[in-house]
Protein backbone atom coordinates (compact mmCIF):
# COMPACT_ATOMS: atom_id res chain seq x y z
CA UNK A 1 0.00 0.00 0.00
CA UNK A 2 1.51 3.50 -1.14
CA UNK A 3 0.29 6.52 0.05
CA UNK A 4 1.75 9.12 -2.11
CA UNK A 5 1.53 12.61 -0.95
CA UNK A 6 3.77 15.96 -1.69
CA UNK A 7 6.86 15.89 0.63
CA UNK A 8 6.97 11.79 1.41
CA UNK A 9 5.29 8.34 0.27
CA UNK A 10 4.36 6.30 2.89
CA UNK A 11 4.41 2.54 2.40
CA UNK A 12 5.17 -0.80 3.58
CA UNK A 13 8.89 -1.24 5.62
CA UNK A 14 11.26 -3.62 2.95
CA UNK A 15 13.93 -5.32 4.23
CA UNK A 16 16.41 -3.04 1.95
CA UNK A 17 15.34 -0.02 4.25
CA UNK A 18 17.55 -1.06 6.55
CA UNK A 19 20.60 1.12 6.26
CA UNK A 20 18.90 4.19 6.02
CA UNK A 21 16.53 2.90 9.04
CA UNK A 22 19.48 2.76 11.04
CA UNK A 23 21.17 6.16 9.56
CA UNK A 24 17.96 7.95 11.16
CA UNK A 25 16.84 6.16 14.06
CA UNK A 26 20.16 5.95 15.57
CA UNK A 27 19.59 9.39 17.50
CA UNK A 28 19.19 10.42 20.58
CA UNK A 29 17.30 13.03 20.08
CA UNK A 30 14.25 10.96 18.48
CA UNK A 31 14.78 7.77 20.83
CA UNK A 32 14.17 10.70 24.06
CA UNK A 33 10.43 11.51 22.58
CA UNK A 34 9.34 7.51 21.87
CA UNK A 35 8.67 4.19 24.26
CA UNK A 36 11.65 2.22 24.89
CA UNK A 37 10.72 -0.38 22.77
CA UNK A 38 12.03 1.98 20.05
CA UNK A 39 15.41 1.01 20.86
CA UNK A 40 18.58 3.14 21.40
CA UNK A 41 21.24 2.96 20.18
CA UNK A 42 19.56 1.98 17.28
CA UNK A 43 22.09 -0.75 15.48
CA UNK A 44 22.10 -3.35 13.18
CA UNK A 45 20.35 -5.92 15.67
CA UNK A 46 17.62 -3.12 16.89
CA UNK A 47 16.84 -2.83 12.52
CA UNK A 48 16.60 -6.57 12.08
CA UNK A 49 14.23 -7.26 15.23
CA UNK A 50 12.20 -3.87 13.34
CA UNK A 51 12.24 -5.07 10.01
CA UNK A 52 11.10 -9.19 10.91
CA UNK A 53 7.91 -7.44 12.17
CA UNK A 54 6.99 -4.53 9.83
CA UNK A 55 7.81 -6.91 6.68
CA UNK A 56 5.18 -9.03 7.41
CA UNK A 57 2.33 -6.35 8.66
CA UNK A 58 -1.27 -7.58 7.88
CA UNK A 59 -3.44 -5.84 7.77
CA UNK A 60 -0.81 -3.13 6.72
CA UNK A 61 -0.69 -0.41 10.09
CA UNK A 62 3.25 0.30 9.95
CA UNK A 63 4.19 3.06 7.13
CA UNK A 64 7.81 3.59 6.55
CA UNK A 65 8.12 7.80 5.23
CA UNK A 66 9.81 7.75 2.32
CA UNK A 67 11.83 10.58 1.07
CA UNK A 68 13.78 10.01 -2.29
CA UNK A 69 13.62 6.73 -2.05
CA UNK A 70 15.08 7.04 1.42
CA UNK A 71 12.69 5.25 4.74
CA UNK A 72 13.95 8.08 6.67
CA UNK A 73 11.00 7.67 9.24
CA UNK A 74 7.94 5.71 10.54
CA UNK A 75 4.30 6.04 11.22
CA UNK A 76 1.85 3.53 12.33
CA UNK A 77 -1.51 2.79 14.20
CA UNK A 78 -2.69 0.41 16.89
CA UNK A 79 -5.23 -0.95 17.65
CA UNK A 80 -6.41 -1.44 21.46
CA UNK A 81 -8.36 -4.27 22.03
CA UNK A 82 -10.61 -5.81 23.89
CA UNK A 83 -13.13 -2.79 24.72
CA UNK A 84 -10.96 -0.34 23.83
CA UNK A 85 -11.05 -2.15 19.93
CA UNK A 86 -12.17 1.27 18.18
CA UNK A 87 -9.27 3.07 19.02
CA UNK A 88 -6.17 2.95 17.82
CA UNK A 89 -3.04 4.71 19.23
CA UNK A 90 -1.07 6.60 16.04
CA UNK A 91 3.43 6.78 16.50
CA UNK A 92 5.65 8.32 14.48
CA UNK A 93 8.91 9.41 14.40
CA UNK A 94 11.33 10.92 11.55
CA UNK A 95 14.86 11.66 10.62
CA UNK A 96 16.15 15.11 12.25
CA UNK A 97 17.45 16.14 8.60
CA UNK A 98 13.99 16.32 7.65
CA UNK A 99 12.19 18.31 10.94
CA UNK A 100 10.38 21.19 10.34
CA UNK A 101 9.78 21.11 7.28
CA UNK A 102 5.78 19.52 7.38
CA UNK A 103 6.67 16.33 6.57
CA UNK A 104 5.26 14.71 9.41
CA UNK A 105 2.06 17.00 10.07
CA UNK A 106 1.09 15.62 6.69
CA UNK A 107 1.99 11.93 7.42
CA UNK A 108 -0.20 12.12 10.04
CA UNK A 109 -3.01 13.72 8.30
CA UNK A 110 -3.07 11.38 5.82
CA UNK A 111 -2.52 7.94 8.22
CA UNK A 112 -5.41 9.67 10.29
CA UNK A 113 -7.72 9.30 7.10
CA UNK A 114 -6.58 5.78 6.31
CA UNK A 115 -6.85 4.62 9.60
CA UNK A 116 -10.87 5.73 10.06
CA UNK A 117 -11.50 4.67 5.95
CA UNK A 118 -10.25 1.02 6.15
CA UNK A 119 -10.43 0.21 10.00
CA UNK A 120 -13.77 0.17 12.01
CA UNK A 121 -12.17 2.73 14.38
CA UNK A 122 -13.56 5.99 15.88
CA UNK A 123 -10.70 7.17 17.92
CA UNK A 124 -7.08 8.27 17.36
CA UNK A 125 -4.97 9.08 19.99
CA UNK A 126 -1.19 10.20 20.97
CA UNK A 127 0.15 10.54 23.83
CA UNK A 128 2.49 13.17 23.84
CA UNK A 129 5.90 13.33 26.40
CA UNK A 130 5.01 16.85 28.20
CA UNK A 131 8.66 17.73 26.87
CA UNK A 132 8.14 17.75 23.19
CA UNK A 133 6.07 20.77 21.63
CA UNK A 134 6.90 19.71 17.77
CA UNK A 135 4.65 16.78 18.24
CA UNK A 136 1.94 19.01 20.07
CA UNK A 137 1.80 20.98 16.76
CA UNK A 138 1.87 18.44 14.19
CA UNK A 139 -1.54 16.77 16.34
CA UNK A 140 -2.85 20.38 16.85
CA UNK A 141 -2.40 20.96 12.93
CA UNK A 142 -3.75 17.22 11.96
CA UNK A 143 -6.72 18.13 13.69
CA UNK A 144 -6.36 16.67 16.82
CA UNK A 145 -7.55 18.01 19.77
CA UNK A 146 -6.31 18.22 23.97
CA UNK A 147 -7.99 15.89 25.92
CA UNK A 148 -5.86 16.59 28.93
CA UNK A 149 -2.46 15.90 31.11
CA UNK A 150 -1.56 12.13 32.51
CA UNK A 151 0.61 13.67 35.21
CA UNK A 152 3.82 11.79 35.48
CA UNK A 153 2.25 9.00 33.70
CA UNK A 154 5.98 8.56 31.81
CA UNK A 155 9.46 7.58 32.89
CA UNK A 156 12.22 8.14 30.12
CA UNK A 157 15.56 8.18 30.76
CA UNK A 158 15.33 8.50 34.42
CA UNK A 159 13.14 11.49 34.17
CA UNK A 160 9.38 10.90 35.20
CA UNK A 161 7.26 13.53 33.04
CA UNK A 162 3.59 14.39 32.09
CA UNK A 163 2.02 12.99 29.28
CA UNK A 164 -0.14 15.40 27.42
CA UNK A 165 -2.87 13.40 25.54
CA UNK A 166 -4.60 14.06 22.03
CA UNK A 167 -7.51 12.46 19.80
CA UNK A 168 -8.70 12.63 16.85
CA UNK A 169 -12.86 11.24 16.82
CA UNK A 170 -14.92 10.09 14.30
C1 LIG B 1 7.95 15.51 16.43
C2 LIG B 1 8.29 15.23 14.98
C3 LIG B 1 7.56 14.00 14.53
C4 LIG B 1 7.85 16.43 14.14
O1 LIG B 1 7.99 16.13 12.74
P1 LIG B 1 8.14 17.31 11.68
O2 LIG B 1 8.04 16.73 10.32
O3 LIG B 1 9.32 18.11 12.00
O4 LIG B 1 6.81 18.15 12.00
P2 LIG B 1 6.20 19.35 11.13
O5 LIG B 1 7.29 20.01 10.36
O6 LIG B 1 5.03 18.81 10.36
O7 LIG B 1 5.64 20.31 12.26
C5 LIG B 1 6.48 20.70 13.34
C6 LIG B 1 5.89 21.90 14.06
O8 LIG B 1 6.47 22.00 15.36
C7 LIG B 1 7.03 23.29 15.50
N1 LIG B 1 8.16 23.16 16.39
C8 LIG B 1 9.33 22.52 16.18
N2 LIG B 1 10.11 22.63 17.26
C9 LIG B 1 9.41 23.33 18.17
C10 LIG B 1 9.68 23.77 19.50
N3 LIG B 1 10.83 23.48 20.10
N4 LIG B 1 8.72 24.48 20.15
C11 LIG B 1 7.54 24.74 19.54
N5 LIG B 1 7.22 24.36 18.28
C12 LIG B 1 8.16 23.67 17.62
C13 LIG B 1 7.38 23.70 14.09
O9 LIG B 1 7.56 25.11 14.00
C14 LIG B 1 6.15 23.21 13.35
O10 LIG B 1 5.02 24.01 13.61
P3 LIG B 1 4.51 25.18 12.61
O11 LIG B 1 4.21 24.53 11.30
O12 LIG B 1 3.29 25.70 13.30
O13 LIG B 1 5.63 26.17 12.52
C15 LIG B 1 9.83 15.03 14.79
O14 LIG B 1 10.48 16.13 15.35
C16 LIG B 1 10.34 13.76 15.47
O15 LIG B 1 10.32 12.69 14.89
N6 LIG B 1 10.81 13.89 16.71
C17 LIG B 1 11.37 12.75 17.46
C18 LIG B 1 10.37 11.63 17.71
C19 LIG B 1 9.04 12.12 18.23
O16 LIG B 1 8.96 13.12 18.92
N7 LIG B 1 7.96 11.39 17.89
C20 LIG B 1 6.63 11.74 18.33
C21 LIG B 1 6.31 11.08 19.61
S1 LIG B 1 4.67 11.53 20.18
Amino acid sequence: MNIVLKKCVLREWRWEDKDSLIKNADNIKVARMVKDRFPYPYDETAADNWLKIATHDFPQTNFAIVIKDQAVGGISFESQGDIFRRSAEIGYWLGEDYWNKGVMTEAVKAITAFAFQNFDLCRLYAGVFATNPASVRVLEKSGYIFEGRLRKSITKFGQTIDQLLFAKVL
